[in-house]
């Protein structure tokens, strides 16, 4: 038994979503294409992103239940190509004054927003000019920081880079960031643009916005050893090295860790570094460290068998070209119905690793169980939610009392949306969204067992699980 501490008096207690996966109005009032919306293909039974949760019309509806929640943080992301419908022209005021009209409404809520600036959709104008791979990307993004810095800068003071980048580049195909059959240099190409763009993003968020606090927001989740072999321990390191602190010692410290330098050298993937890209890195630090977490990952030491492959669809650091590891499954944690693993110890042991790597504090971004959820009598019964909730907030406070400063917990989603490759029936949110995969039925708004219990968790700040 161990006294255990409390949550602390501002932790943001949140909820989170992103903007193509919730907002609709894929072309309305003068926004771009993106590349999810040029897409064109969705895996089979699953719906487009057109109308999602028709969210851009229903904000204020969502706002008021986001209040009723007792939400102190709403995470969002600010879709691109509302603001910069060509990703570098001309500015689109309609969009602009979307998400004016969002963040009033938070704030009058007393609702801390935190803006995500790019959630996965690229302006489509952008990718047709090679996208990340293209260096000039960069100076696009960073007009459009500084875009949205001057309009929501007074308003909003928590911003993320860019959700996700590692996955970005792990599922490179999956998200768009190189197209079929180009070479994996082509992908941490990319991923060095993406860093630039992040550090420029970093030096203008604190020359505009003076106090306000901006980090990066990459999936991290601790990888385990399959056993205590010394080649298990390893690979589950070097695992780590590439899928996880790849990202964050550049984010952080602004250098490319040894062990992710090595791999991309002997890979053929090392990008190409031009003269000062390497001072404009080291020259910027982040306030805090935003990162999702859905569960830990188990690899074991290479078969060179040709075989070795890696779990959870990391293909582009599974080998191929060089066996860094195998992918293995942990006999000790139980799935999701979509197949993911729960481990919320993981969750602690994620947090530790990331605090003493680093010591910035930390702020969730995402966290939760997709399932299929059934409406009945306008009520969802979702205690396999609560379940998973709970024992992921447990674990923060464990984390909270090992002496992490955590900032807050944003779970995935505050409300139902449309998920990354599984459409609608895989939901996440507090509020159900009445509509099917292809059938949008009412779109109506109805508030989930887990909504209440959730309100109850924020309104007695962590202490009545
Ligand atoms: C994260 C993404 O990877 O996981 C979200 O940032 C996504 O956009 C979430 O929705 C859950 O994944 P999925 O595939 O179940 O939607």
């Amino acid at each position: 038994y161990r006294e255990l501490k409390a949550f602390p008096a501002d932790f943001l207690w949140g909820a989170s979503s992103s903007a193509y996966q919730v907002e609709g109005a894929w072309n309305e009032d003068g926004k771009g294409p993106s590349v999810i919306d040029a897409l064109g293909y969705y895996p089979p039974g699953t719906s487009d992103y057109t109308v999602a949760s028709d969210h851009y019309h229903r904000f204020a509806e969502d706002v008021a239940l986001f209040a009723e929640l007792g939400l102190k943080a709403y995470r969002f992301s600010i879709a691109w190509t509302r603001i910069i419908p060509d990703g570098d022209g001309e500015v689109n005021p309609a969009g602009v004054a979307f998400y004016h009209r969002l963040i009033d409404a938070l704030v009058a809520a007393g609702i801390t927003p935190i803006a995500t600036m790019y959630h996965f959709d690229l302006p489509a104008a952008l990718d047709a000019k090679g996208g990340w791979q293209n260096r000039e990307c960069v100076d696009a993004f960073a007009k459009f920081a500084e875009v949205i810095f001057g309009e929501y800068g007074d308003k909003v003071k928590h911003w993320l880079t860019i959700n996700e980048q590692n996955m970005m580049v792990l599922y490179g195909e999956a998200i768009g960031t190189v197209k079929p059959g180009q070479p994996k240099s082509a992908l941490y190409q990319a991923n060095h643009h993406m860093m630039l763009a992040q550090a420029k993003a970093n030096l203008l968020c604190h020359e505009l916005v003076p106090d306000g606090l901006i980090g990066p927001a990459p999936n991290i989740a601790l990888c385990y050893p399959e056993t205590c072999h010394p080649l298990d321990v390893l690979a589950a390191d070097d695992f780590n090295a590439i899928r996880n602190w790849l990202y964050l010692d550049m984010a952080v410290e602004g250098r490319y860790n040894s062990v992710a330098w090595a791999y991309l050298e002997e890979t053929g993937a090392a990008p190409q570094i031009a003269q000062g890209d390497l001072e404009l890195l080291a020259s910027v630090r982040p306030d805090f460290i935003a990162f999702n977490y859905y569960a830990t990952h188990t690899v074991a030491r290479p078969r060179s068998d040709g075989q070795d492959v890696a779990t959870g669809g990391d293909q582009q650091i599974a080998v191929g070209e060089k066996g860094i590891y195998a992918g293995a499954s942990n006999p000790f944690l139980p799935h999701t119905e979509f197949g993911w693993e729960i481990d919320p110890i993981g969750f602690r042991n994620t947090f530790r690793a990331l605090w003493d790597r680093y010591h910035l504090p930390l702020l969730v971004t995402e966290n939760g169980l997709g399932a299929f959820d059934k409406l009945e009598d306008g009520q969802v019964h979702d205690s396999y939610r609560i379940d998973y909730l709970r024992d992921h907030i447990a674990q923060i406070q464990l984390a909270v009392s090992d002496g992490v400063d955590v900032m807050g917990y944003c779970p995935w989603s505050a409300i139902d949306l449309v998920s990354t490759h599984q459409g609608v029936s895989k939901r996440y949110g507090f509020i159900y969204v009445r509509r099917d995969e292809f059938d949008l039925l009412d779109l109506a708004r109805f508030k989930k067992d887990s909504f209440h219990w959730y309100a109850k968790v924020i309104a007695t700040s962590g202490a009545d699980l």
